[in-house]
């Protein structure tokens, strides 16, 4: 069937682009597009022209999957079609329903009116893969929305509804109903605008608009300014920012042209490749090769949480923002009702910072139900399990559950580095039992790590992995072992840091180096927000447990212990590896510098000069390295699945596309060689992989694996 569709509805053609599944503007679409503009410009029967999308949306842009792939000569790329497009004397309208994103935006911004449907989602997303809207969008959505808004839509990438885009002058007309009923409104104004005869209204010739930037010269400068935090380390950003600033001083085809040569400079560039890594990654994650698609699921209608703590109140309002009823269960009522007091207090919160409105907040708290009787679990869909991280507790409480719970309701633990499987073992229905890792603060963080077991059947598996989704998550599925995925390379990550700092690196080097990278924060403001007492606590247990430190290997806790033992937690206690005098800023803090200088002397350990260099390759590689063994090992399904829990679970910058998409784009011979010295110099546990060694003598990359 052809990528356009020509019907007519009386004196108007009716265009549907249909390429499904989101009716990218692949080259069929365009030339299909082309050869109906060209066609239809000329028709006498034809008086005017809409344009829609076929199935569920109208289109979602460029077609990402042909993004540095070839396009036959003939074929036109959108700019030029989309002028011919605005420049016919026919009212060309845009009837749109479910998503107008990218080119589709452009698209419909290249037409003379536009006819929107209920719950659709508009905008130029483009910035999101590291690139700016290349079809005059940067040059019309000044035109027709305002510079201010224009650019706050571009750089952010934000899609909106339709009522926004009406508010915003986007849109021109809201319908209700279904596609058809759009169809039929967007007919009717082509009619319309046909029988008045007047010159079509073209967004690239508008003006009107863009005075705003003329009366106020300092927007632009303001607006980079504004932005500089979240556009670290990126291109893409400021480049749509040029663009839009051009559209103001530049004719449209000046405009154009000029967007043209900002586009180029950034389609091909390892910010965009990482980009589009990124967006892939993200779809494919859901894909589980031994659970088919079409796997029945559980229905998910009613949850119960045990545990009332920080994780567990940050579950329960995960479920309640979701429209799920939530049970909460604690053991007595006092936790119960100071757990229940803190999720209030954080709604609260988000209201009075207009992100919630008092009814919304009220609405989900009346989700939440509160309890100390176990019993009342005996009905719910789901448990999920946040009690302390201790084995024996977990299995005390999984045996109880296996008691209680009606047959077929999942059983899941929210265990950061328990074995799941044991776990199971408590229970006389292991094929019900799943680990659903969520990353704190749970109502915040989008990643679950959902963890199979040896015996978790395939529907818990699905169902868990659609319920992600359902809750606003990004489900990953991983493995059994000590850490799973991301907390595993985590203790890597965080040991080179400490390493670094006995030997002449002082905290705030290491943050800077790695807020520089792009992570939100460096390893030390991150341990001071999680809580130092938790990894101390931890450390104190391993410690006891092998009867001392063993004399073999190098100990990495030294700094972080004598920080401890003054009772320096973190932002919670004011202090830690830095001082908070605001109790959010992290400060140098000359006594945490003395401790430090101290222990190196202590240590034996000659202090030096650590470039900022050997920080990124020390804190990085061996956080590489280690996804190279969970691969190997198969606790993940890809390499872009880790990448995924590092961009969702820890904030890794996505411009690089994850950690393991990042090692590619440096090179794995290039890490395995800097390891392999690492190893000489260090030690052992910084010997490459055998994947890693491997795919760097073929000369291949994780995503070749
Ligand atoms: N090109 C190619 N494939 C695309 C695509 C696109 N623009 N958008 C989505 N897809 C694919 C997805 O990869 C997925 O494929 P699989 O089923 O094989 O995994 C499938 O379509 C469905 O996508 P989602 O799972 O994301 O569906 P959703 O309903 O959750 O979301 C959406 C729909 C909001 C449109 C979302 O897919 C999306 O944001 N797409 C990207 C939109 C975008 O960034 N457009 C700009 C493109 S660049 C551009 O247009 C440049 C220009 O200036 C001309």
């Amino acid at each position: 069937m052809s990528a356009v569709i020509e019907e007519r509805r009386g004196r108007v053609a009716l265009l549907r682009l249909n390429n499904p599944p989101v009716n990218g503007l692949g080259w069929p679409v365009r030339e299909g597009l082309d050869a109906a503009v060209g066609r239809l410009s000329d028709d006498p029967d034809v008086d005017a022209i809409v344009l829609t999308g076929n199935g569920r949306m109208f289109c979602a842009g460029a077609d990402i999957r042909e993004f540095g792939t070839a396009t036959p000569e003939h074929v036109r790329r959108l700019t030029p079609i989309l002028d011919d497009l605005e420049g016919l004397d026919k009212p060309v309208v845009a009837a749109i329903h479910g998503v107008a994103a990218g080119g589709g935006m452009e698209l419909a911004l290249g037409c003379h009116y536009r006819v929107c449907g209920p719950k659709t989602k508009l905008g130029l997303p483009e910035v999101t893969l590291g690139i700016l809207p290349g079809a005059g969008g940067t040059q019309r959505m000044p035109r027709v929305a305002g510079v201010s808004k224009a650019l706050e839509l571009i750089v952010s990438g934000r899609l909106i509804s339709e009522k926004e885009a009406f508010e915003a002058g986007i849109v021109d007309e809201l319908v209700e109903g279904d596609v058809e009923a759009v169809i039929d409104a967007a007919v009717a104004a082509a009619e319309r605008l046909a029988a008045a005869g007047e010159p079509p209204r073209r967004s690239g010739q508008r003006t009107d608009r863009l005075h705003e930037a003329k009366d106020n010269p300092g927007l632009f400068d303001a607006f980079r300014e504004s932005m500089a935090k979240r556009a670290r380390g990126m291109n893409a950003p400021y480049a749509c920012v040029r663009c839009v600033e051009a559209a103001t001083r530049l004719d449209l085809a000046e405009g154009l042209a000029f967007e043209r040569q900002e586009f180029e400079q950034l389609v091909n560039a390892v910010e965009a490749q990482s980009m589009r890594h990124a967006f892939f990654a993200e779809r494919e994650v859901a894909k589980i090769p031994d659970v088919p698609k079409d796997t029945a699921t559980r229905p998910i209608q009613t949850a119960g949480i045990v545990g009332c703590g920080t994780m567990g109140g940050g579950i329960a309002m995960v479920f309640a923002n979701a429209g799920i009823p939530v049970m909460v269960v604690e053991n007595d009522q006092a936790a119960l009702d100071a757990g229940i007091a803190k999720i209030a207090k954080n709604y609260a919160a988000t209201v009075s910072k207009g992100r919630l409105t008092q009814a919304a907040m009220d609405q989900r708290m009346g989700l939440i139900t509160g309890t100390t009787d176990f019993l009342s679990l005996a009905a719910t869909d789901m448990v999920v399990e946040a009690v302390f991280e201790d084995m024996a507790v977990k299995k005390e409480l999984f045996a109880k559950l296996d008691g209680i719970c009606k047959p077929g309701a999942i059983l899941a633990t929210n265990t950061s580095t328990l074995d799941v499987d044991e776990i199971a073992t408590a229970t006389k229905r292991p094929q019900d039992v799943i680990g659903t890792h969520f990353f704190s603060p749970a109502n915040v963080m989008r990643l679950m790590e959902n963890v199979r077991g040896a015996k978790t059947a395939d529907d818990v598996i699905a169902t868990v992995m659609g319920l992600s989704k359902t809750l606003g998550k990004v489900g990953v599925l991983v493995g059994v072992c000590h850490g799973f995925v991301g907390n595993r390379m985590l203790h890597q990550y965080l040991r080179e840091a400490m390493f670094l700092v006995e030997e002449g690196a002082l905290p705030q080097d290491i943050d800077r180096v790695m807020y520089d990278f792009g992570m939100p924060m460096g390893p030390f403001a991150m341990c001071d927000l999680a809580g130092n007492d938790v990894g101390w606590r931890v450390r104190q247990e391993q410690i006891r447990a092998q009867g001392g430190k063993p004399s073999n290997t190098r100990y990495s806790g030294t700094v972080a212990d004598k920080i401890c033992d003054l009772g320096r937690f973190g932002q919670k206690t004011g202090k830690g590896w830095f001082a908070y005098a605001d109790g959010r800023t992290p400060q140098p803090d000359p006594e945490v510098e003395a401790i430090i200088v101290q222990t190196s002397k202590e240590l034996g350990i000659a202090r030096r000069a650590v470039s900022d260099d050997e920080i990124l390759e020390r804190c990085l590689y061996p956080l590489v390295n280690e996804g190279a063994k969970i691969l190997d090992e198969g606790i993940a399904l890809r390499a872009s699945d880790i990448d995924v829990v590092w961009m969702h679970g820890y904030g890794f910058p996505r411009f690089r596309g994850g950690p393991m998409f990042w090692a590619d784009t440096v090179g794995l011979k290039t890490i395995a060689a800097t390891l392999q010295r690492f190893e000489k110099d260090q030690g052992p546990w910084m010997a490459p992989s055998p994947l890693l060694l491997k795919l760097a003598e073929e000369g291949k990359g994780f995503g070749d694996a």
